[in-house]
């Protein structure tokens, strides 16, 4: 059994089209979203329309859901004061932008999902997905967080051994395997943070053995995802952080 998961696709429709194909080339069984459709890209409903087109389930990440219930921010975090100014002149414009049919799709989303890859009447593990945390998306599960706190958020989850969490949020991808339970960050399809300007995903081959991670990385048009943003009049410094891995930023 092959499952792909794809987080944080943030508006960028070219990295998202070349990551699904990329998908499409490994037999993978079915594939799911993990949050953060929108923001910061010039493409927040034709991503929506693709995810949508292509059937892909998911859950609502924290700018999915402040977009489309009026929140005043994106619950996000911020380096400095230029980068907070970025993410609220982006704000303000995904705001403006996603359709009201497309923020009724966003608001629909649930926090979580349970998989039982292996059918609910066998035993086999099962998969967990949440976008940023156990019980809110506005936290960090970042590879340097303690096996205190990882024991706490599995506790939260319910998460069993032999079980695979998979969360994003950061941007960064790393697993690790705490008590039995295998945590997946995904990184980001849109806008990775790790350095490596290239889309992010997790595959994931679920046997009897248990799970194996890996985490191929996609390179995409970044010309044109650069030339979209200063079209649509949003800060042309967004692509410049997504040529650099998105070292100068934060979110
Ligand atoms: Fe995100």
């Amino acid at each position: 059994m092959r499952l792909a998961f794809i987080s944080d696709i943030h508006g960028n429709l070219p990295a998202l089209d070349a990551v699904l194909a990329d998908i499409s080339l490994r037999e993978v069984d079915a594939t799911y979203h993990l949050g953060d459709l929108v923001g910061y890209g010039p493409w927040p409903n034709e991503v929506i329309d693709r995810i949508r087109a292509r059937g892909i389930a998911g859950i609502a990440g924290n700018y999915d859901t402040t977009v489309a219930l009026g929140h005043d921010t994106c619950g996000c975090q911020h380096d400095d004061p230029v980068q907070k100014a970025l993410s609220v002149e982006s704000y303000r414009w995904t705001t403006a932008k996603v359709t009201p049919g497309n923020k009724r799709f966003l608001a629909s989303l649930p926090f979580r999902l349970d998989l039982r890859p292996f059918g609910g009447h066998a035993a086999g593990p099962a998969v967990i997905i949440v976008h940023g945390a156990a019980t809110l998306n506005t936290v960090y599960w970042r590879e340097d967080r303690t096996e205190s706190f990882c024991r706490k958020m599995i506790a939260r989850l319910g998460a069993n051994a032999g079980d695979v969490v998979l969360f994003g949020h950061t941007h960064k991808p790393w697993s690790r395997v705490v008590d039995g339970r295998t945590l997946v960050n995904t990184g980001s399809v849109g806008r990775p943070r790790d350095g490596d300007p290239r889309g992010s995903y997790a595959l994931v081959d679920l046997g009897a053995d248990g799970a194996d991670i890996r985490f191929p990385r996609v390179a995409y048009d970044l010309d044109r995802a650069s030339a979209a943003i200063v079209a649509a009049g949003l800060p042309p410094a967004l692509g410049a952080i997504l040529r650099t891995g998105g070292l100068r930023t934060s979110d």
